[in-house]
């Protein structure tokens, strides 16, 4: 039973129960429409209350059903706008009672209804932009006529959640303080004998008609730098002005079909699911249980533990945190206090919040303070030596249950965790820069980490806000060791004849955030440096190109020495330099080596398939659970387009044939050593399966 219905004193409560979010598939939909046809048919009913339980009112279609596209269960009858049609043609008033979570096609549902009334815990919000599609069960119609062309068309653009005092203030609804149903309940009777208000029978009108032309055109041009769902939603929302109801959603429903069959929206639902698919952690044992973590301790206040601190303190967890420099104390904490006060002139919280957040946080010079810490991030140099002795010292003060992690990017955590007995209690938390800011988090499974630790910090993870992937042990785990590749064929692309702007410009427009030179500019070559210095050693038989050294090697390291593979002007905008292009010819001559005409699609081609390649050998050799997890990778943590899905899911949509005859012609190409393909990927391609189902 995924509708169920109760009638109590002339009102009937049809109850959406379908977990975890009642999102409204196809049965859910047919539920829907019997209890509505039931409750309008029992004389003893007057009024009608829907209503989705205390935590979720509804999460929209189930989005489960778009994959087989227009097809599928998602248009089949009952669809949603004729569910949704249904009850607002009810003759017995209809009030949506909404706590939790209304989104997409829930929300929709609500605005099918005559009256909203709201919890303080309800949340709206039209996200089907955020799949790549518009809303299409009468939501850019019914808004428009509800708070305004203008107001409607920003929430279904930005497919932000509005809470419930902003949704009431827009006149979405009313606020309920007390009990919902009861509050909802009362509504509906005394709604008995009006009119049903319904929404499709007002008109929708622009604040001044007479700028209309002028205010379309704007909405028009932001919305064609955002792909396509953006454009369809302000055509969609200029037709709930422009036409009658029916017909406006004729035209919406039109789009929404058109949207449901691009590769934008396949890889954007991919997206969704791909991300909570991460969060699963396959061969545990069952029942594992997270550890409750009330304390965090972060050793090293850095760049990193200070970024590390605030993402605590912004979740509201106690932090303690110990630095053994008292003039990098003073400056993180000073930092932290600079960004939450920049948070409360943002209008993002309060100042009393950003004060009960301060609280939170603990500076200590002394290590004893950590033993009230149930998990300890130690961020110190990258310096193998010196975490081990950090280790050592954590050994001593920290509580006998307690995780310590390490934020190391580069070393290995199986070393740094043999320095202690606490093996099974250590584990990798390899937070991105700036720590704060960026969603991802690699959490480094090493060879002896417990089930326990494992889970506690994956839940951690989730509280933190950050999408949370698993990774074994290897060189540069998940996300930077397939970087590398991309780097390497980005140096190499420099050799044969491209520069570093055409190769940041091609990557860009294929739709990364940064080009890979813009990013070394602004992460600091130093470090790459470094790291090639020691691979050097290691593996001297790794060929890589030694532009980057010889841009090194004048001290540019980028944009924190003003210079690097670009010039940088006063505000920090990139200046392609003549001298680099000059330097890169030189090293080309040097090594004797003829300049060719590099297109962009190679550019492209190279550095993409080169992760694609090292995907496919990381999943082979276990180090990540899913190919679908380096998607989540690459996507927050490495600027990927989301609209692509990420590299896994765009080499299937180029057809794997595709890629794999573009690899064995690089391999006859130059420094083609590197372009065996994967056997992961010949499998994959002689199966027709998809790699990023594998
Ligand atoms: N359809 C199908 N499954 C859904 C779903 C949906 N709309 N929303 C969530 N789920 C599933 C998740 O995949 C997850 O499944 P799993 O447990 O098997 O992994 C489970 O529900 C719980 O979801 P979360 O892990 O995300 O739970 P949270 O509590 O963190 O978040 C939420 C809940 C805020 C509702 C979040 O899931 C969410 O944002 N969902 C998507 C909302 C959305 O985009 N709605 C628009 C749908 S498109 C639409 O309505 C078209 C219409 O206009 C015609
Ligand atoms: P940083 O140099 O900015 O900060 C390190 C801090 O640790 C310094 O304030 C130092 O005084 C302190 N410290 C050193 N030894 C200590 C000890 N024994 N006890 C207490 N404090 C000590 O370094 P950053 O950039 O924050 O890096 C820290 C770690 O995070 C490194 O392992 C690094 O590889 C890793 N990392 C860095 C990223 C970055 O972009 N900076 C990204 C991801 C990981």
């Amino acid at each position: 039973m995924t509708v169920e219905l109760s009638i109590d004193d002339r009102v009937a409560v049809i109850r959406l129960a379908h977990p975890p979010v009642n999102s409204l598939g196809r049965s859910v939909r047919q539920g829907l429409l019997d209890a509505f046809q039931a409750a309008a048919q029992d004389p003893e009913v007057e009024a009608i209350v829907l209503y989705g339980g205390d935590r979720v009112f509804s999460a929209g279609a189930d989005i489960t059903e778009f994959a087989s596209g227009a097809s599928g269960d998602a248009l089949a009858e009952p669809t949603l706008p004729s569910v949704i049609d249904a009850i607002e043609a009810s003759t017995k008033p209809v009030v949506a009672a909404i706590a939790g979570a209304c989104l997409g096609g829930g929300f929709e549902l609500a605005l099918g209804c005559h009256r909203r009334i709201l919890a303080p815990n309800a949340r709206v919000a039209l996200p089907e932009i955020k799949l790549g599609l518009l809303p299409g069960a009468g939501g850019t119609q019914r808004l428009p006529r509800l708070i305004g062309p203008e107001r409607a068309l920003e929430m279904i653009v930005s497919g932000q959640q509005i809470d419930a005092a902003t949704a009431v203030a827009l006149g979405i609804g009313q606020a309920s303080s007390g009990d919902l149903r009861a509050d909802a309940a009362a509504l509906a009777r005394g709604a008995i004998g009006q009119a049903p208000d319904r929404l499709s029978q007002r008109a929708a009108a622009l604040t001044n008609p007479a700028e209309g032309d002028a205010y379309w055109a704007a909405q028009h041009k932001k919305a064609a730098m955002m792909g396509p769902a953006a454009a369809k939603c302000v055509e969609a929302v200029r037709a709930a002005v422009a036409l009658p109801f029916a017909d406006g959603r004729l035209f919406e429903n039109a789009c929404f079909v058109y949207l449901l069959q691009t590769s934008e929206a396949r890889a954007l639902q991919y997206a969704f699911f791909s991300e909570r698919r991460a969060a699963v952690i396959g061969d545990i044992e069952a029942g594992t249980q997270a550890m409750p973590v009330n304390t965090l301790g972060v050793v090293g206040a850095g760049t990193m533990g200070g970024g590390i601190a605030l993402t605590a303190l912004n979740a509201g967890i106690r932090t303690v945190l110990v630095e053994s420099n008292p003039q990098n104390l003073d400056r993180a904490v000073s930092r932290i206090r600079t960004s939450l006060e920049q948070a409360v002139q943002k209008g993002r919280i309060t100042a009393t919040e950003a004060e009960r957040r301060l609280a939170l946080l603990s500076p200590a010079a002394d290590y004893a303070a950590l033993g009230c810490a149930d998990v300890i991030i130690e961020a110190v140099f990258e310096d193998l030596e010196v975490k081990r002795q950090v280790f050592l010292q954590l050994d001593a003060v920290a509580a006998p249950t307690a995780i310590l992690a390490t934020n190391t990017s580069t070393l290995d955590v199986d070393l740094i965790a043999a320095v202690t007995p606490r093996s099974a209690s250590t584990v990798g938390l390899h937070f991105f820069s700036p720590a704060h800011v960026m969603r991802l988090l690699e959490v480094v499974r090493g060879a002896r980490t417990s089930d326990a630790a494992l889970v506690t910090v994956m839940t951690l993870a989730k509280r933190l806000g950050k999408t949370a992937v698993i990774s074994g042990v290897c060189d540069g785990f998940i996300g930077n060791r397939m970087f590398e590749e991309y780097l390497r064929q980005a140096y190499f692309l420099l050799e044969e004849g491209a520069t570093p702007l055409q190769v940041d410009q091609a990557l860009e427009r294929f739709g990364m955030a940064m080009g890979p030179f813009a990013v070394m500019d602004l992460a600091g070559g130093d470090i790459g440096w470094a790291i090639r210095k020691r691979r050097a050693i290691e593996r001297p038989g790794d060929v890589y190109s030694k532009i980057p050294d010889r841009i090194c090697e004048l001290g540019r390291f980028g944009q924190k020495t003003g210079a690097g593979y670009y010039l940088y002007d006063a505000k920090g905008k990139r200046i392609p330099d003549p001298d680099i292009d000059e330097l890169v010819i030189r090293y080309c001559a040097e090594i004797g080596l003829t300049r060719r005409a590099v297109s962009d699609e190679e550019i492209v081609e190279r550095c993409v398939f080169a992760l694609v390649n090292e995907g496919a050998r990381l999943r082979a050799e276990g180090i990540c659970q899913r190919t679908s997890d380096i998607d989540v990778v690459y996507r927050n943590g490495y600027g990927f387009p989301a609209h692509r899905g990420g590299p896994m899911h765009y080499a299937d949509e180029v057809g794997l044939p595709h890629v794999i005859g573009r690899m064995t012609a690089f391999h006859a190409g130059y420094q083609g050593r590197f372009w065996e393909p994967a056997p992961l990927i010949l499998d994959c391609s002689a199966r027709a399966a998809r790699l990023s189902d594998a």
